[in-house]
């Protein structure tokens, strides 16, 4: 099998052939702004919203992309159909376009940007288990802060802040989650992940102020009510997740997750809750493939099956 092939700066190169110079300011100082879609069945999903985000990203940061927005989809684009042939064995991937901000003391004047587009097959062993056993939230002591120069609405390369976070919440507990709370002690987010929950016959979710605007959390926020259930963005405090019926967490590659416990308090009776259970099989529609049964066969939990699923359009 050929390797997985990126796009950097303008070329197509083998992925272990892409070099990055080191004194490039998005590695050096974690100055670029990203943005991650996923494919369904190797097609990419949502590409023009995440395209949208991005520019906003580039546009706070005042980082010239040199090319438009367009172009640059199309050679997302082209980077997956170069990788087409992988498909059955990698499943389905992320796809990355990084854009770091050019060199220079002067982040008004710098050289033209380092751009890469890159491909990775989803992390589905990493995945797989939650679907059923659900994810163990942790509450660590960093926050999610709205006040900084780093919003969370901007997707910046530097995470640091939150994998501080992550390395707090893992030290209790490896298998958990980190959902940080924001400067109030309102729930924020999950790492790398947007958090639902179920109270009083609504759908609740954070507000967009101290969050990342995730496109998993506006589908399914399309898709709930959709399906008529009221979704209510308000200020949430821990007590509302401890006394929920149930609830879940969504991102890019996952879609949709069912939460099973907050700082080790059960949440919900069952995992999934029916509501997650309906969210996960609306998710599947659009999706036009069961995701979960994909991480499971992926991630080789299933049996060694490596089949294509059959194919259906992903909206
Ligand atoms: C901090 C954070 N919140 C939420 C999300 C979910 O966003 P999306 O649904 O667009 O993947 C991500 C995705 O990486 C993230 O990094």
């Amino acid at each position: 099998m050929d390797e997985i092939t990126y796009w950097v700066n303008g070329e197509f190169v083998p992925a272990s052939r892409a070099v990055m110079p080191l004194n490039n300011r998005g590695y050096r100082l974690g100055d670029g702004v990203f943005d991650t879609e996923r494919t369904f069945n190797g097609k990419l999903f949502k590409l023009d919203t995440h395209l949208e985000r991005l520019g906003r990203s580039l546009k706070m940061l005042r980082i010239d992309l040199g090319m438009s927005l367009e172009e640059l989809g199309r050679c997302a684009e082209e980077t997956v159909e170069r990788n087409l042939h992988r498909l059955e064995h990698d499943g389905d991937w992320w796809v990355t376009q990084t854009i770091h901000r050019g060199d220079g003391g002067n982040p008004l004047n710098p050289a033209p940007p380092f751009i890469s587009i890159i491909v990775e097959p989803l992390a589905f062993a990493r995945f797989a288990p939650y679907y059923t056993k659900g994810a163990h939230l942790v509450i660590p002591s960093g926050r999610s802060s709205a006040r900084t120069g780093m919003d969370p609405k901007l997707k910046a390369v530097s995470r640091l802040a939150m994998v501080l976070a992550d390395l707090e919440t893992k030290r209790m507990d490896e298998d958990a989650w980190s959902l940080v709370l924001d400067e109030e002690g309102n729930l924020a987010e999950v790492f790398y992940g947007n958090l639902f929950l179920v109270r009083e016959g609504a759908i609740r979710t954070p507000t967009p102020r101290a969050i990342l605007e995730g496109i998993t959390r506006a589908t399914t926020i399309g898709l709930a009510r959709e399906a008529g259930y009221e979704v209510i963005e308000q200020n949430l405090q821990p007590y509302d997740l401890y006394t929920a019926d149930e609830a879940f967490i969504t991102t890019t590659s996952y879609c949709i997750l069912p939460v099973s416990e907050l700082n080790g308090a059960p949440i919900g009776e069952a995992v999934p809750g029916p509501v997650t259970q309906r969210l996960t099989e609306a998710w599947n529609g659009v999706a036009g493939l069961d995701v979960a049964e994909q991480m499971r066969r992926y991630a080789g939990l299933a049996g060694p099956t490596r089949a294509a699923q059959p194919i259906t359009a992903a909206r």
